[in-house]
């Protein structure tokens, strides 16, 4: 086990009613700037619950963070902020709106251009605003980590950067109940495919973080099906919510070494085509999978044996048949797995390989994610 320092200050209110806390958890003195997606919650009563809960305070409504929450959108936000003295931002809604609140909490309290927090690293701690979370949608852990994913339209991209975590977030499974099908089956993808980026590398570094990702791993293959036909089972979404806020909050990642080379792939699957953040991944896992075969094998046969209960002794067959089944997982969902069946084609192939060799990319555990492979990844898969 390597070597780590574990720190996660956000503090966690889940269950039914929880939204009410707000009147207590942010000082009455704050001046709050409250963002907003494209509306989903004032379908759900998240909006009046807010709304209730900080009819005490003073703020001001930011409406319009976007699915991929863009530099052009949340540059408004910032403005807002600004004008308005804001000194405390609270995100409402999926992670797009608290990704995008991330940035805004930063560059309320810069002077520059904010699109350099993303591209330049010039975050800082201490030049950020305390951000807090109301989270309706169960997918990117933005909630208790400090990833925020921010594109940029004007050039089509997508980076990641690292901010505050939320001092809180309140997480009430009720809010999921009007999640559409295809957001269920993205947090749930998106879920599954964060456990995996920390979990499917090498064998032995640490059994309690193995036991525990596969943990979260067979909870979701478990609960799937179920939250598909049904959404509004408390117990069920409930947990499908913790599981998506620990499969990436840090609690997994102890001591051992991670991934991400499909996260990478897939951002620019986004960013050229509008593909979904989680249907990306679900089309880019298999095929690396197969190309990282021979480096991912030994712990493919474990996550195999635990997760699917697949126990093949020839390694070639039993490889070949937990791809099946991690692809099947994908299927269930209702997503479309291959490139050519989502618009995509040879073009964005020799455009990604060559951003990555613009950027001098070498992704993956092992740094091994050469362009070149990141394009035979794309190639499996088309
Ligand atoms: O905008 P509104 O109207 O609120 O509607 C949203 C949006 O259209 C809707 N929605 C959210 N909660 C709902 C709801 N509809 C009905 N009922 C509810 N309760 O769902 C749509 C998608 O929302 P979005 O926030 O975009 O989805 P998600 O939470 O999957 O976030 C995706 C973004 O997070 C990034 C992705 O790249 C993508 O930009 N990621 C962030 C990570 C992180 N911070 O650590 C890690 C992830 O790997 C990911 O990259
Ligand atoms: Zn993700």
């Amino acid at each position: 086990m390597n070597n780590f320092i574990f720190h996660n200050p956000t503090k966690l209110i889940f269950g039914k009613g929880t939204i009410a806390t707000l009147t207590t958890e942010i000082p009455k003195e704050r001046r709050v700037l409250v963002t907003f997606g494209g509306g989903s919650v004032k379908n759900n009563g998240v909006y009046d619950q807010v709304k209730e809960a900080l009819k005490e305070h003073t703020y001001f409504e930011f409406w319009g963070i976007e699915p991929n929450p863009t530099i052009e959108t949340l540059r408004k936000a910032i403005k807002l902020g600004k004008e308005k003295s804001c000194d405390f931002v609270l995100a409402v809604g999926g992670g797009s709106v608290a990704d995008g609140s991330k940035l805004i909490a930063s560059g309320i309290l810069y002077d520059g251009e904010p699109w350099d927090i993303v591209i330049k690293r010039e975050y800082s701690a201490e030049k950020s605003l305390p951000l807090a979370c109301v989270l309706t949608l169960p997918a990117t852990g933005s909630e208790m980590n400090r990833g925020a994913v921010i594109s940029k339209k004007e050039t089509n991209e997508k980076f990641a950067f690292y901010s505050n975590t939320p001092l809180f977030s309140i997480l009430d499974p009720q809010t999921t109940y009007t999640l559409p099908d295809f957001q269920i089956s993205c947090g749930l993808a998106d879920t599954f495919v964060h456990v995996i980026e920390q979990y499917l590398t090498t064998p032995g570094q640490s059994p309690l973080m193995d036991r525990w990702a596969e943990g979260i791993l067979k909870t979701i293959v478990e609960i799937a099906p179920r939250i598909i036909d049904d959404r509004t089972n408390y117990d069920d979404m409930a947990t499908f919510m913790l599981s998506a806020t620990m499969a990436l909050n840090g609690f997994i990642s102890m001591g051992v070494t991670q991934d991400w080379a499909t996260h990478m792939i897939g951002h620019e699957l986004t960013a050229l085509h509008g593909l979904t953040h989680a249907h990306t991944l679900a089309i880019i896992l298999p095929g690396t999978m197969w190309v990282m075969r021979s480096e991912k094998g030994d712990k493919m046969i474990q996550y195999g044996k635990r997760v699917f209960g697949v126990d093949i002794q020839d390694r070639d067959e039993a490889i070949v048949e937990i791809i099946r089944r991690t692809e099947d997982f994908f299927l269930m969902l209702g997503f479309k797995i291959k490139l050519s069946e989502n618009g995509v084609t040879i073009k964005t192939i020799d455009e990604i390989e060559r951003r990555f060799t613009e950027r001098n990319y070498k992704l993956g555990e092992n740094r091994s994610v050469t362009p070149a492979v990141a394009r035979e990844i794309l190639e499996r898969v088309f």
